[in-house]
């Protein structure tokens, strides 16, 4: 069971994260979690050149390949031997954000991100994502917020103006619409206990 969490800078992804670990854990269920870019030692490097913001612009392809090769790593380390160890995956971001951010945020054809999606996970596939929503300006202030506040240098993706992140949005929407059974959206604007309960309610129907 691989479960993804989606969704635009700021929309609280690692908070609810903890939040379902914890409640599957009580419940007795073997869970870990992971994230994306990183979750192995390739991934943790990759991250870094990838969400530096001294790291400047990148071609679009080199980016999708970046990503594609920690996704790679990860699925290849981390998530198929948990998933084969009968265990319950929570990933931190997954195949939708390339889909959204190179293809629908930086312009890349969709198919083609998508075609390399798909060989990249051959044949593990999310059975839920949770695509937590929130309006462009709300998740991009948080997420500058708490750059500023930790000192972090991973703010490549946030210094990208509205419109790319607009592209992003709509990104998540389109795919939620084209896959209705899979992806949830689940509105990120309530409190946090409010989107945690709805996001542990969708998680036990998908395990149950
Ligand atoms: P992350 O720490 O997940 O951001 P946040 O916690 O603010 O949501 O950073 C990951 C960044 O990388 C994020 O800006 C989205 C981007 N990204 C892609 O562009 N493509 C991808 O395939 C993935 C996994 C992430």
């Amino acid at each position: 069971m691989l479960i993804t969490f989606e969704g635009i800078e700021g929309s609280g992804k690692s908070t609810q994260i903890s939040r379902v670990v914890q409640a599957l854990s009580n419940s007795g269920r073997d869970v870990i979690a992971t994230v994306e870019p990183g979750g192995t030692e390739l991934g943790m490097n990759l991250r870094s050149i990838l969400l530096d913001s001294n790291t400047g612009s990148l071609d679009p392809l080199a980016e999708l390949f970046l990503f594609s090769a920690a996704r790679s790593e990860l699925l290849f380390e981390v998530i198929k031997p948990a998933i084969a160890d009968g265990k319950i995956v929570l990933c931190d971001r997954f195949v939708d954000s390339t889909l959204a951010y190179q293809g629908y945020g930086r312009g890349l054809e969709i198919e083609m991100v998508a075609e390399i999606n798909r060989t990249v996970c051959a044949g593990v596939w999310p059975n839920l994502t949770i695509w937590l929503d929130l309006p462009v300006d709300v998740g991009l202030n948080r997420a500058i917020g708490r750059l500023n506040q930790n000192n972090s240098i991973e703010g490549r993706f946030e210094k990208e103006d509205v419109l790319f992140h607009t592209r992003v949005q709509d990104g998540f929407k389109s795919i939620a619409k084209q896959e209705p059974d899979r992806v949830k959206r689940v509105d990120s604007c309530e409190s946090i206990e409010n989107v945690s309960s709805k996001i542990i309610q969708l998680v036990n129907e998908a395990i149950s």
